[in-house]
């Protein structure tokens, strides 16, 4: 059989490069879908750095809060190597500010990146999927989509709108093969978390159970229990991996 094709969105970044890195051992054909800004060189350097480990990583340009470049991404993709069985939704930033201080490009540029991204993805791969009867869609969230974060009322809409979205199409793909379910991370030591001034991270990692922020393995280890042909009853449902940060 020829390996399934899995697309990673945010494919080159901290979780993203090591849930490639765990499909690729998984066996499947694994996409880093990138934008960079339109910076190809860091998504190069990627993949060379994923080479001299023996990861064979393919690279797919494409801004994500862009239909037509989510459209040109995914049928370059088809063309290349063919239909997309597993999408990660994995691309997402952070712009965090209090609600009082919070400007509409911080809300736009969340809003668009971390949820309108994952319908204009979704919508491109979900038709072949039911045409093959088979996918698997895994939408990457956040245990602040779960209870809210103060300074992040745009990301915790985001993140909490995906889970929405999770449990919508589920219902409308289940029958054909598709499973669609949502990862809720909790504190990953990547850079993004690096970002919050030092003190704050501190108390956050003291109110984590286990003792310490979680490691991109900790994600991706989950993506390849959910992107798995016998996980095919499990849909629609959203997985915390916080540490026990959040429990509920
Ligand atoms: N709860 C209640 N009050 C709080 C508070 C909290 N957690 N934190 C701060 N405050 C208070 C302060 O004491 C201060 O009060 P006074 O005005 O009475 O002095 C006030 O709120 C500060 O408000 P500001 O609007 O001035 O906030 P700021 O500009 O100083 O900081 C912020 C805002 C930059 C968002 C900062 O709070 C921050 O970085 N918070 C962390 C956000 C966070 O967790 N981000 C996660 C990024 S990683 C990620 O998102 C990945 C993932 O999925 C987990």
């Amino acid at each position: 059989m020829t390996k399934r094709i899995a697309l990673v969105t945010g494919g080159t970044g901290g979780i993203g490069s090591a849930i490639c890195k765990q499909l690729a051992d998984d066996g499947y054909q694994v996409i880093a879908g990138y934008y960079s800004g339109g910076k190809h060189e860091k998504a190069q350097k990627f993949q060379e750095e994923m080479a001299e480990q023996g990861y064979n990583i393919a690279l797919a340009f494409g801004n994500i809060t862009e239909w037509d470049s989510c459209e040109a991404c995914v049928e370059g993709i088809k063309r290349d190597f063919g239909t997309i069985d597993i999408l990660v939704n994995n691309g997402g930033i952070t712009r965090d500010s209090t609600l009082r201080k919070m400007k509409q490009d911080q809300w736009d540029d969340v809003i668009n990146t971390d949820l309108t991204s994952v319908f204009y993805m979704t919508r491109m791969v979900v038709n072949d999927m039911l045409a093959n009867g088979y996918g698997r869609i895994i939408n990457i969230s956040s245990v602040n989509g779960e209870k809210g974060q103060f300074g992040q009322a745009n990301y915790s809409a985001a993140k909490a709108g995906m889970h929405g979205f999770t449990k919508a199409v589920a219902q409308e793909v289940a029958s054909k093969g598709v499973t669609v379910n949502t990862i809720s991370p909790g504190y990953i030591a990547t850079s993004m978390i690096m970002e919050v001034p030092e003190e704050i991270r501190e108390g956050i990692r003291k109110g984590i159970p286990v003792g310490r922020f979680g490691k991109p393995e900790d994600i991706a280890r989950v993506v390849s229990f959910l992107a798995h042909e016998d996980a095919g009853f499990i849909t629609g449902t959203n997985v915390s991996a916080n540490g026990g940060q959040y429990m509920h």
